[in-house]
């Protein structure tokens, strides 16, 4: 039996997991990480935190499963993306707690990157909007403000590097620095043109290039873990971003290839070939995993409120007392009877970009109840999807392709057949699950099994995915369009005015 293992260091836990050949599940393991709130609007993680639950879920998936690492081909790493750690070369110690992609200190930052006439420049490098969620200025923090720090840059002394650099440092005991072409991607310092880390943003940013990893396509040797941290060295495979990944793992290989991941928020993302797209419609470009060296992009929009509005429901409105109990109170109205709730709790992100828009209830009358709140709830995750997609389905036609034809999901909430099927009713296509849904782990998989050998090629992967269902559209386009119409409406009114 051939295995392969998946560590997937996500924003609130470490989980990893045991795939065989045909992508199947053979065991799983799950840590929470705790996060670290030092003032409002910061948020980090410890490093040593990262590495020690990660550790622990790949042991405890090995010995759940009762394989000794000699019988793992190879290792491939997803992870949350943009959290910025640096440590010292020497001494293997983190500088300062990582900062994660949350985390918005760096904002001052790039109000003047922004204000000094940098956007359009950043954008056709980098494929980015300057935002304080990417590493760039969350580095430039770290260099100074952390004492010391600036000048032991300049020695030469300090690794930055995105989670997966930091782990495949802890998994090879500081024998490579290396991250992939996805993660750098994420950085607003690579060139996502040329493949390279771009000397022109490195010196407007005020970052020795001595801190930079080497970057890798996703699926390539990076290097091998040291015999002692597994029981037995395996080699490092494959890495790519989580969304990135997910991306991967759902084979959408080719331009026009989408997926949404429904978590805490949603992360679309639709492949565009080996053609770098500027979006016109308020979505980012991004590096897809790759390959080889021939560059793979990809359109990418994040909501950044999706599955966290049932918590609020939960926890704020207390409408209900688990997660689990919303899918029959939205159920037990048979629509939303006119209410539409944006939750635009840290505003709005693709393709809004409204950073003041609070959440916004409206359509309520002597007739609305909390299940009609909650069913708008669970459609507001739909909503902003589809305005994603929409947004996605423009760029596309705009550049010449065609509209998105159906969009495969995952994540923990594509579970939910309520919301799958409205989803698909507001697209007009189908909307598609995958048997794994664990997609974002089955992709560095993916990529550890491509250049370990174990699959030959990308049609290989093609073959190996299987949809669980099809949600069809079942609602008449012109009254999707009439709601789709309603949700601007209420978009409009959740945005301060300017
Ligand atoms: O860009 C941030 C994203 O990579 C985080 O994903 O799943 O760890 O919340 P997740």
């Amino acid at each position: 039996m051939t295995y392969l293992l998946a560590l997937d260091q996500g924003t609130s836990s470490s989980r990893s997991i045991l795939f065989d050949a045909h992508g199947r599940i053979v065991a799983q393991a799950q840590l929470e990480l705790p996060q670290i709130y030092p003032r409002p609007g910061w948020v980090e993680h410890d490093p040593h935190e990262i590495w020690r639950t990660q550790l622990s879920t790949a042991r405890a998936a090995l010995s759940q499963a009762g394989i000794s690492a000699s019988q793992v081909r190879a290792l491939g790493i997803t992870n949350q993306r943009e959290t910025t750690v640096v440590w010292n070369r020497q001494t293997g110690q983190p500088i300062h707690h990582a900062i994660v992609w949350q985390d918005r200190r760096a904002e001052p930052a790039c109000a003047r990157l922004r204000e000094d006439g940098h956007a359009d420049s950043i954008q056709q490098k980098t494929g980015l909007r300057i935002d304080a969620y990417f590493s760039a200025t969350k580095l430039q923090w770290l260099l100074d403000e952390v004492p010391g720090a600036r000048a032991a840059a300049e020695r030469g002394e300090l690794a930055f590097g995105t989670i997966d650099s930091w782990l495949i440092w802890q998994l090879t005991q500081g024998k490579r620095h290396v991250t992939d072409v996805s993660n750098a991607a994420r950085t607003m310092l690579f060139n996502v043109r040329s493949n390279q880390w771009d000397e022109d943003l490195l010196a407007l940013l005020r970052i020795p290039k001595s801190l930079m990893p080497e970057v890798l396509p996703s699926s390539s040797d990076f290097g091998q873990t040291a015999a002692d941290v597994l029981g037995a060295p395996i080699a490092i495979g494959g890495v790519a971003g989580d969304q990135q990944s997910a991306l991967f793992g759902q084979a959408c290989f080719k331009a026009g290839m989408a997926k949404n991941t429904y978590g805490t928020g949603c992360f679309m993302l639709m492949h565009t070939g080996s053609s770098f797209q500027t979006s016109h419609n308020g979505l980012l470009t991004t590096s897809a995993a790759q390959t080889s060296a021939t560059p793979a992009y990809a359109l990418e929009g994040s909501v950044f409120i999706g599955g966290a509005v049932v918590q609020w429901l939960r926890d704020g409105l207390q409408a209900i007392e688990h997660s689990g109990q919303v899918q029959s109170l939205a159920e037990s109205v048979p629509d939303s009877g006119g209410v539409m709730l944006v939750p635009a709790f840290t505003g709005l992100g693709a393709p809004y970009w409204k950073p003041d828009a609070r959440g916004t209830i409206t359509g309520l009358t002597r007739g609305s109840s909390l299940a009609h709140i909650a069913r708008a709830a669970l459609e507001s995750i739909a909503y902003q999807s589809a305005a994603l997609l929409l947004a996605m389905s423009r760029d596309a036609v705009e550049s010449g392709g065609a509209p998105v034809s159906e969009l495969r999901v995952d994540g923990g909430a594509c579970v939910n057949n309520l919301l799958m099927q409205f989803q698909a009713d507001l697209l007009g296509i189908p909307v598609v699950r995958p048997a794994v849904v664990e997609t974002t782990a089955l992709g560095a998989a993916y990529l550890a099994g491509l250049s370990s050998g174990i699959y030959q090629s990308t049609e290989e992967l093609t073959g190996l995915w299987v949809a669980e269902r099809r949600f069809m559209p079942t609602l008449a386009p012109e009254r999707a369009q009439e709601l789709m119409a309603r949700w601007e409406h209420a978009v409009a009114q959740a945005s301060l005015p300017a």
